[in-house]
This record gives structure tokens, sequence and C-alpha cells, in this order.
């Protein structure tokens, strides 16, 4: 627990940088935007892990009936909230609060999403747990990941050196897709998608779409 607490004061140091940085591949998150909404309707409540300063969760809310959008960051939370009044999104609520934290509203939502949040979570069996307590029978977990160990073994020297200089959070969770997809069906799913969505040649971002049976 106390790798969250120190990870939340990171990403608050972090949030006005975040904000303000580009989306370094447009055409691929403009990929997985589409293809999300491809899977929601307009009567869905969504819910939100990880949500930043809320960049997809308002792409989204205007697809969805609600949206439940959280973080762990306060500051990242105050930037959300700072851009759903300006685009004036009404559909929206922003909440802080951990991902591996039970929501009041367990069990009523259409859709959970969890972008480049998993890769970051102190556990993440409970987040995809928490996903799926959240979750309405037949809802969707859809999750955009880095798999960090498909990438340049480097990056396992480096992380260690960004941590020190304060410019990586403590939770940073080495895993390739073929893991993560087995953890996401093992935490009762059903696969029903996995895709890369990147513009280059190699994509270590994993998008998955998964089931909770309706019989459960
Ligand atoms: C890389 S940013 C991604 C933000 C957003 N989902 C996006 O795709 O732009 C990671 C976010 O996860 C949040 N985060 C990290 N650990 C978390 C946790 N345990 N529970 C909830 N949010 C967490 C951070 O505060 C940060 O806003």
């Amino acid at each position: 627990m106390q790798a969250t607490i120190g990870d939340a004061r990171f990403w608050d140091r972090a949030a006005r940088k975040y904000a303000a940085d580009p989306i370094k591949d447009m055409a691929g998150y403009e990929r997985t935007v589409d293809r999300c909404v491809s899977y929601l309707s307009k009567d869905d409540a969504v819910l939100e892990l990880g949500c930043g300063t809320g960049t997809t969760a308002l792409r989204i809310a205007p697809h969805v009936r609600h949206m439940l959008a959280t973080d762990i960051s306060a500051e990242m939370i105050a930037i959300a909230r700072e851009r759903a009044a300006q685009a004036g999104c009404r559909n929206i609520e922003l909440r802080v609060a951990p991902a591996d934290e039970a929501v009041a509203e367990a069990g009523s939502f259409d859709a959970v999403l969890a972008f480049n949040l998993l890769h970051l979570a102190v556990d993440r069996r409970a987040v995809i747990e928490g996903a799926w307590r959240a979750l309405k029978p037949g809802g969707l977990f859809i999750s955009k990941t880095t798999c960090l160990a498909e990438m340049t073994s480097l990056i396992r020297l480096a992380v260690p050196v960004m941590r020190v200089i304060g410019k990586a959070p403590s939770v940073v969770a080495f895993f390739d897709g073929v893991e993560l997809t087995k953890e996401v069906a093992a935490g009762g799913f059903e696969i029903v998608e996995t895709a890369r969505h990147g513009s280059g040649r190699k994509d270590p971002r994993l998008f998955v779409v998964a089931r909770k049976p309706a019989a459960s």
C-alpha cells in the first residue's frame, strides 16, 4: 500500500507536464478510441480506472449515458475536472480513488476501461478483480497497457535510474502480452479481442477487450 501512496505523489507532481505533453502516436490513439467506442452504446454506464487528466474519458463520454472516471492522483483529477468543465461535459463524474479500491457502484457498469494503467498497479490482479466486480454480467473490460517485457532489455536498467532521479514511479511492472492476456482470463473474463494499434512496426502496447460472462 505504501507504494500506492508514494505513486500518488509522483503522479501529482507529474500531472501538469503530463497534461501539456502531446500524445506521441495520435493515429494509434485514434484507433484505440474508435475501437473502444465501437463496443459501447448510448445507454452504457462506464468506469475508467487511472483516467489521468481525462483525455480519453472526455472522448468516450459523448458516446455513453454516464462516465465515472477515477484516478489515484488528486492533481490529475483536478486537471480532468477543469477540462470537463471547459468542454461542458455533463455526464462525467471524476473521483480520486485507487484502481484496486472497490467502487460503491459495483455490479452496475457496462464497461470498465483501463488505459496505460496495469503496468503501474501495485497489485495488478486486484485491479483486474476489481474491474470484474464493478461490471454487470456480460460487461466489458477494455485495457491498453504497455508490455515492457516486449521492449528492449535496456528498459530494465533504465527504469531504476529514472526512479532515482524522480522520472519513474515506484511501481513499474514487466510483463508481455501473452502473460497479461492470461492474467485477464484468469480473472474470470472471456477474451473478446487483442490488438496493437500503434503506427510503428512494433507496438508494445496491448489492447485487450474481455467480457465478464453473462451468467456470473
Ligand atoms: C500513464 S498515466 C495514464 C493516464 C490515462 N489513463 C491515459 O491513458 O492518458 C497513469 C495514470 O494512472 C494513475 N495511477 C497510477 N497508479 C494508480 C492506482 N494504483 N490507482 C489509480 N490510478 C493510478 C496515475 O495517477 C496516472 O494518472
